[in-house]
């Protein structure tokens, strides 16, 4: 491309991030920036110019591709919202190799297929025990955000990682300070902080008084043996704790309002817990609420017709991909008995989520069940009114209102 087309696209350029008309289909203008090719520009707020990734081969490749860097300490990286930068989340999302590396050697282990079984039952009994409190409660309706979508993953995480469930209030809120877009940069970085604190207080009493649980095995096994330093525990905790419980959160809460819009969805469903897997993946491609990866390029890379420059900021909004029509057949539909395969909703390269296995056990039980146990559950206010969390969050609704 000459640097005249770039100029001028430059000018062109629209804003970015894009809100969701819809909550569970990409914005509007993802289409539009398609149409320009596999690689576009955008505006980000502060004015500076950055490359939007819409071709799935192009993510993919690009995903892979050492000269992108994760490094948020790096002063050129691209900011979406003013609370990114100050969130701090610098930990193994935010690194490169090798150090990047280091720390998720550490985690992996934990999060196994075979690991993520052993928790199967336990996570069952946290959706029983909150579609049980449901039911008791006679009013017949509810928020199935603060009362299903948020506390089943937040509890699953607190017991994985022996953090105290009695701190949920505490670390919800600040975790939704960090990651919504609408937060200042210093609410953002007050959230960080108190995050951040929290585990150091956290990590000295469990060093006193050993629990069980993912935070102590890495104290006694790396924390002991100077493997890893205190702030650099207390970070990675912080991540694995807002990372396990706010993007499952999300994608519970959308889940759910997605198949009460497509009743025929949700009644397969409900006949065959068979296929709670296959719906699973599809619920993930067609929502894919982690959307907009974001990278900076350490170094010049060809791509897709296009010079990306060293310093330019590189958005790969996993929705735009994972609607790709060349690559899924109907990519608008949401089919549950499709098993969607390929789909980018855990990115893809050496940052893939780490906490894939545990999200899926956790959708497949959660969706199933409530689906299973309240048949006759509908939404009691109109999918407009809920309200679409804005671009540069992770996606969702703020409320879920029903009834049954
Ligand atoms: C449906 C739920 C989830 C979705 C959609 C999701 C999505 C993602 C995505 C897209 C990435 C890649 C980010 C990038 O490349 O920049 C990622 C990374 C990560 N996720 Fe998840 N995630 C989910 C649940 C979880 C859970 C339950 C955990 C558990 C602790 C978790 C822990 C992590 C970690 C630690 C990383 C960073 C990995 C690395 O940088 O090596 N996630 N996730």
């Amino acid at each position: 491309m000459s640097s005249d087309t770039v100029t001028t696209e430059t000018v062109e350029a629209p804003d970015f991030p894009m809100t969701r008309g819809c909550p569970y289909h990409p914005p509007a203008g993802y289409e539009s920036l398609r149409s320009k090719g596999p690689l576009a520009r955008v505006r980000l707020y502060d004015g500076r110019p950055a490359w939007v990734v819409t071709g799935y081969a192009e993510t993919r490749q690009l995903l892979v591709d050492p000269r992108l860097s994760s490094d948020r300490t790096r002063p050129d990286f691209p900011v979406l919202v003013p609370r990114m930068a100050a969130a701090k989340l610098t930990a193994l999302v935010g690194m490169d190799p090798p150090e990047h590396d280091i720390q998720r050697r550490m985690l992996i282990p934990s999060f196994t297929v075979k690991r993520v079984n052993t928790l199967r039952p336990a996570i069952r009994r946290i959706v029983t025990e909150k579609i049980d409190a449901l039911l008791a409660d006679g009013r017949r309706s509810a928020d199935l955000v603060p009362a299903f979508a948020l506390p089943v993953p937040s509890t699953v995480i607190c017991e994985l990682l022996g953090v105290p469930y009695a701190d949920h209030e505490f670390f919800e809120l600040q975790t939704s300070r960090m990651v919504q877009a609408t937060s200042t940069a210093e609410e953002a970085a007050a959230a960080s902080a108190a995050l951040v604190g929290y585990f150091d207080d956290l990590i000295a009493r469990k060093e006193a008084e050993p629990g069980e649980g993912l935070l102590d095995e890495l104290i006694a096994d790396r924390l002991a043996t100077g493997q890893l330093g205190r702030t650099e525990l207390a970070s990675i905790a912080m991540f694995m704790l807002v990372a396990g419980h706010e993007t499952t959160a999300n994608m519970i809460g959308l889940s759910i309002l997605s198949l009460l819009e497509h009743p025929a969805q949700l009644a397969a469903l409900r006949a065959d817990e068979g296929i709670a897997s296959s719906a699973v993946e599809e619920l993930l491609r067609f929502l894919s609420v982690a959307d907009e990866l974001q990278r900076v390029a350490a170094a010049d890379i060809e791509i897709g017709g296009v010079v990306v420059k060293e310093g330019d900021g590189v958005y790969l909004p996993n929705a735009a991909a994972n609607r790709s029509p060349e690559v899924f057949e109907d990519p608008d539909t949401l089919d549950v008995r499709r098993g969607s395969r390929g789909h980018l909703a855990f990115g893809y390269g050496i940052h893939q989520c780490i906490g894939q296995n545990l999200a899926r056990a956790e959708l497949e039980i959660a969706l199933y069940e409530l689906a299973r146990r309240i048949p006759t559950l509908r939404l009691a206010e109109p999918i407009e009114a809920l309200g679409v969390k804005p671009g540069g969050s992770v996606q969702g609704v703020f409320r879920l209102p029903v009834t049954w």
